[in-house]
């Protein structure tokens, strides 16, 4: 028996790092899961070789109109939608006098009122089934200054999901809807392999005396492993909780 039978569930940003981990461990684990991602290519080429019930679509997180038709198609093809993982985000690295406000507005657009479109879209179809689980992709530099990399819109943008999450978990609870929060630290996924970096002992070195736990950096399936968690049955009584899965970086 899988942790996740019978529940359908859409990812963002699938094609890549944590998006496409999960999207693997979840249908491994028996979920029928909405993959979705705005590089439709890359999406596609990277589902292509996993197994499970998984279906593909076009979704830019800030396009109000993608995100009602994907949460659409996945009621007219599964039924329903049990869970929601927004996942997707993109870091911008400059520090707040170097930000103009076109890269602001970007930055928010892109990890803030993406979190907010998903929600306020995908809500109402778990209040038809009265339950739901959200999962929002945060960051340690939502919490700590420190690891945001010279990322001030990034920061602020993740700051405002770690706001909306506790919003969204205070306010649907009554609806048996549950909103948690995830808050990597160094995880070796699609950005740091595009610089060359392979392995998380690699990335890890990087990060010797900023994360005590070998080696020093984590994986897209650590993170996928926390989705799992908070998106299945295991964690019905839990909700508005932040989980930090970052090798103890912000324990100092
Ligand atoms: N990797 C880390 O160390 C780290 C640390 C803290 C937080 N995060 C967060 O983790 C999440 C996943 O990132 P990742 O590290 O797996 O990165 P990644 O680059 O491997 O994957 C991100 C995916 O998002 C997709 N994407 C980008 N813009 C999009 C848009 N407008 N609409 C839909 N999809 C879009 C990309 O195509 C890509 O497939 C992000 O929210 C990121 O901010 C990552």
């Amino acid at each position: 028996m899988g942790r996740l039978d019978n529940k359908v569930a859409i990812i963002t940003g699938a094609a890549s790092g944590m998006g496409l981990a999960a999207v693997q461990l979840f249908a491994k684990e028996g979920a029928k899961v909405v993959a979705t991602d705005i590089a439709v290519e890359q999406l596609e080429k990277a589902i292509s070789t996993l197994e499970g019930d998984i279906i593909t679509f076009a979704l830019d997180v800030s396009s109000e109109q993608q995100w009602k038709d994907v949460s659409e198609q996945a009621k007219v093809e599964f039924g329903k939608i049990d869970i929601l993982i927004n996942n997707a985000g993109v870091s911008v690295h400059k520090g707040l006098l170097d930000e103009d406000l076109e890269g602001w507005n970007r930055a928010i657009n892109l990890n803030l009122t993406s979190v907010f479109l998903g929600m306020k879209t995908v809500i109402p179809y778990m209040q038809q089934n009265n339950k739901g689980s959200i999962v929002n992709c945060v960051s340690l530099a939502a919490i700590i200054g420190s690891a945001d990399n010279g990322a001030a819109a990034y920061s602020a943008a993740k700051g405002g999901v770690r706001a909306l999450s506790k919003h969204a978990a205070i306010n649907y609870a009554k609806d048996n809807i549950r909103v948690n929060s995830i808050y990597p630290g160094a995880i070796l996924t699609g950005a740091a392999q595009k610089y060359g970096v392979t392995s998380a002992e690699q990335l890890g070195n990087a990060f010797k005396n900023t994360i005590p736990l070998p080696p020093h950096a984590g994986e897209a399936i650590d993170i996928a492993n926390g989705y799992l968690y908070l998106a299945s049955d295991e964690s019905k009584f839990v909700t508005g909780e932040e989980l930090i899965i970052d090798g103890g970086w912000s324990t100092h």
